[in-house]
């Protein structure tokens, strides 16, 4: 039952408000000192910055022609390469958190087979955090997998879950004990949220066809790239693969503070007829279940949506927009993780939160106002431990390349030179005040 809220003046209820008994208390304004041990960061993930990643389904797909992606990733960021520069840039910013993705097709590039060299570039990743100050925080899955996995049927067949258990352990020792904080899977509910955009529903006959060029490409019967899968099948799977990716890697890691990252929107319902409660269940009710035993909730949130009887509906006429075409409303973070931490009864880390603009000075805003509305929640007791900011790079965003800048640091595109926007020091100020 959808309880009749009235949220400027449009919207009849909102996710939160499903689990939510009654409005948050009125909030105080003195700024609250943080846990001496919240987690400031900003991430990455391995495709999307390290360039090169062949042995990747997504590589595959964006080799096709026609191709849903505005460009191949090709070089990305360079960072298999820079990413001494890119921890520097962390510790200079004055962060104490670096997330980070490990590439599964680079680490066991045929099945079953495992490169050391790739294991210890990892390593050296984790170690010279510690050099510098800062935690590690590894993503284990962050969408790719290797080529032959989606050439298997990748998540949509279960067979293939022992193979992403096997290399989760198998990392998990070869990462060593230098890490404090792990997700399993980086939004593994993204699929079935984006199947409410009415623009994704559109293209799904053409990444159906993407998925038979791709089968073709590499010689495979069929191809199950991540993002493109029967979303009835990978569901189910990969909740599978969440709990005994954790089971093996707590065998090697029993310390590990272990979870995955949920996809967050702040769901609202249209008024008049609205899926909401729908949508909630398809896309949010199986993950919130599948996490109670994890030791925390990865929370990232770029916006709210508004859904209509079925589907989202576009932003409001007017509204400002983000180069993702998503409405610019940094409140929902407040929203989501008040949600997260109600719905899942764990504490809550914001494993991405950011902006697609191109005046950083928007970026700022975004910031300030996202984590106003962070701090509003951790007053009224939400447990809250750590804020990690998407991205720490400008960087190859997935079907639209090189079009959408999120990061605090801007890379060029020829050399590859990193150059500080303002947001980065503003991030770190909060980092060094670590009050909100
Ligand atoms: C993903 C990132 C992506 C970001 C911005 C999240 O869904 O984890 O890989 O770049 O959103 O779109």
């Amino acid at each position: 039952m959808i309880h009749p809220v009235s949220r400027r003046g449009i919207l009849r209820g909102t996710a939160a408000s499903l689990v939510m008994a009654s409005a948050a208390p009125l909030l105080a304004t003195a700024p609250r000192k943080l846990r001496s041990d919240f987690l400031w960061g900003a991430a990455t993930a391995g495709h999307q910055v390290e360039g090169g990643n062949v042995n990747s389904d997504s590589w595959v797909s964006e080799h096709l022609r026609p191709s849903a992606f505005a460009e191949p990733s090709g070089d990305a960021c360079d960072s298999w390469n820079r990413w001494r520069e890119d921890i520097d840039i962390v510790e200079r910013l004055g962060l104490n958190t670096y997330r980070f993705g490990i590439e599964w097709s680079r680490i066991e590039p045929e099945p079953g087979e495992y490169s050391q060299a790739a294991l210890a570039h990892y390593r050296a990743m984790i170690d010279y955090c510690h050099a510098r100050g800062l935690r590690p925080f590894i993503t284990f899955s962050h969408f790719t997998v290797p080529r032959w996995f989606a050439g298997m049927g990748g998540w949509e067949e279960a067979a293939n879950i022992d193979h992403f258990v096997r290399f989760c352990e198998v990392a998990a020792r070869g990462l060593g004990p230098d890490y404090t904080h792990g997700l399993t899977f980086n939004e593994p509910n993204l699929a079935p949220q984006l199947s409410w955009q009415p623009d994704f529903r559109k293209a799904m006959p053409m990444f159906a066809l993407g998925n038979k060029a791709a089968a073709r490409l590499i010689g495979a019967d069929r191809f199950a790239g991540t993002l493109t899968s029967d979303t009835t099948k990978t569901v189910p799977n990969q909740i599978t693969a969440h709990h005994r990716a954790v089971e093996a890697i707590k065998s090697v890691r029993p310390d590990l503070q272990l979870g995955l990252s949920l996809s967050m929107a702040d769901e609202q319902a249209a008024p008049g007829e609205s899926a909401l409660e729908r949508k909630i269940a398809q896309v949010y009710a199986p993950w919130f279940e599948a996490v109670r035993k994890d030791d925390f909730i990865g929370v990232q949130t770029y916006g709210r949506a508004i859904v209509g009887p079925d589907a989202d509906l576009p932003p409001p006429i007017g509204a400002e927009q983000t180069l993702t075409q998503m409405e610019f409303y940094p409140e929902a973070l407040e929203a989501t993780v008040r949600w997260a931490a109600k719905a899942t009864g764990l504490p809550v880390i914001v494993t991405e939160n950011g902006v697609a603009v191109a005046d950083d000075r928007r970026r700022i805003a975004y910031m300030d106002r996202a984590l106003a509305g962070l701090g509003r929640a951790i007053r009224d007791g939400v447990d809250v431990r750590g804020y990690i900011h998407w991205a720490l790079l400008d960087n190859f965003e997935w079907n639209r390349a090189y079009t959408a800048p999120f990061g605090l640091v801007a890379v060029d595109r020829k050399t590859f030179s990193r150059t500080i926007k303002p947001s980065g020091p503003h991030l770190g100020r909060y980092a060094s005040r670590n009050s909100l």
